[in-house]
């Protein structure tokens, strides 16, 4: 049994914050800066060159990997921490096409994150011999699978939507045309019961510095199935992913399993925050976090399979659920807090967006609101349409908007469900504040994130 009230205690955010932010970059865990402090002073001031055996950073990569392996239904010994994930996309797919020389497709979906597909599209450029990137629309994946394809590379959950996608489906698929399959979890670890061995992933990668809490600019990972850990080929061969690094020979030869993985020098400083999130995650049960993000106390994974609506090709003749009773009301406030969010980034489109919540007709044609560009007006007239088919909604409601995502409705009802000064809020606050929004409420929907 996980406590996540415990749980929420164990993670920082300053005082009425409610964040809705996590999947991009998760909260500062409250243990985070006394072991940033010990590493600073106690292990690299105090040890200075020799941390690297006393204190056990040469094997950290591999040791904070296991941890996060438990995570993602890895075994121990097959995940490696270290550069970004778009790194370890690179080198999770130089692998892939190394072990299908004959097959020249990589195989992709568009709502794959855009890092995911310019890596592929740089690799294969840089590789040239008529490979080629296809990507195709999120439905029709399992459809693409050809014996062209020599690996697909999908992220499990699409940043925009919420969609997830059945990873052991896919993969079975794959496997069964002779393709290998790549995940990235960069929008899955941390947030669900992500299992890549039972799925039978053969590489997945993720980062940390979102649902993980590691921090900014947190090191990514990366997982190799044991079947491929002593073939693959790393197409990074730096010198810390050498058989015998500290042997300085004039060539490369790989080191062994996962080893191989590592390119240069690992980031300590980061590893030992991410070290910190990692301590409260120990004590977390993946099945009863999603379980707990579901809204309910009990794992709604039963023999390996979701019980929450996965990845399927919509038929664009039937009208889309709406998946939880009551989450376009709570939808249309949250809205209208993300319009205050977003108008950090741009004040001129949140105003619109506001004025598309609350279904104005008209968006203001003058002041300093006043929408400009094509952008802004192919986006004034995408809202006006609204989302046809979702129960309840009127034209000019924002739920079917790409960037609120069904996940941030989801969780977002369940914190206000728990908050009862939430009711009350959900005012316009106009706010250029990242964080604030109308709602006063510390409850967070991140689930190691504090509340009241
Ligand atoms: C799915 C996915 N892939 C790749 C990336 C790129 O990650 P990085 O900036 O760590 O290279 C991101 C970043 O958010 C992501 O969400």
């Amino acid at each position: 049994m996980t406590d996540f009230r415990w749980t929420r205690t164990q993670f920082a955010l300053p005082d009425g914050v409610t964040y809705l932010d996590g999947n991009s970059l998760g909260p500062l865990p409250v243990g985070a800066p006394a072991r940033m402090q010990k590493m600073l002073t106690g292990e690299w001031g105090a040890e200075l060159i020799r941390g690297w055996n006393t204190c056990g950073w040469m094997a950290m990569p591999r040791d904070v990997g296991d941890r996060v392996g438990r995570l993602i239904g890895a075994p121990a010994g097959s995940v490696v921490m270290g550069d970004t994930l778009s790194i370890k996309v690179y080198q999770a797919l130089a692998a892939a096409l190394a072990l299908r020389p004959d097959r020249r497709v990589v195989l992709s979906d568009s709502g794959n994150f855009p890092s995911d597909l310019y890596m592929a599209e740089g690799l294969l450029g840089m590789l040239g011999q008529g490979y080629e990137l296809r990507v195709v629309a999120p439905e029709d994946l399992a459809d693409a699978i050809t014996d062209e394809v020599a690996c697909t590379l999908v992220t499990e959950v699409d940043y925009r939507t919420g969609r997830r996608h059945d990873m052991a489906d896919l993969t079975r698929r794959a496997h069964a045309a002779g393709a290998l399959a790549i995940w990235d979890l960069a929008h899955s670890a941390g947030a669900l019961d992500v299992d890549v061995a039972g799925g039978q992933a053969d590489f997945a990668v993720g980062c940390t510095y979102k649902y993980l809490n590691g921090g900014p600019g947190a090191p990514a990972f990366i997982y190799v199935a044991a079947a491929h850990a002593d073939s693959a080929r790393p197409a990074l061969s730096g010198w810390l992913g050498h058989a015998r690094p500290f042997a300085f020979e004039q060539g490369y030869a790989p080191g062994a399993g996962i080893e191989r993985m590592r390119v240069g020098t690992p980031p300590i400083l980061a590893l030992a925050a991410l070290e910190a999130a990692l301590d409260v995650w120990d004590a977390v049960d993946m099945a009863a976090l999603r379980g707990a993000v579901a809204g309910t106390d009990r794992p709604v994974h039963r023999g390996g399979r979701s019980r929450l609506p996965r990845a399927r090709a919509r038929d664009p003749a039937r009208p889309r659920p709406a998946r939880q009773p009551g989450v376009v009301p709570l939808c249309r406030r949250l809205c209208r807090d993300a319009g205050a969010h977003r108008a950090g980034r741009d004040r001129r489109f949140s105003r619109a967006r506001h004025h598309a919540v609350r279904g104005d007709a008209a968006l203001p044609r003058r002041g300093r609101h006043r929408p400009r560009g094509r952008r802004d007006r192919a986006g004034d007239r995408q809202r006006r349409v609204g989302p046809p088919g979702i129960p309840g909604a009127r034209s000019g409601d924002l739920t079917d908007q790409a960037d609120f995502r069904p996940a941030y409705r989801l969780r977002a009802a369940q914190s206000r469900a728990a908050c009862p000064k939430a009711a009350k809020s959900g005012r316009d606050t106009g706010s250029s504040d990242a964080f604030h929004s109308g709602c006063h409420c510390t409850a967070s929907v991140n689930p190691g994130a504090p509340s009241t």
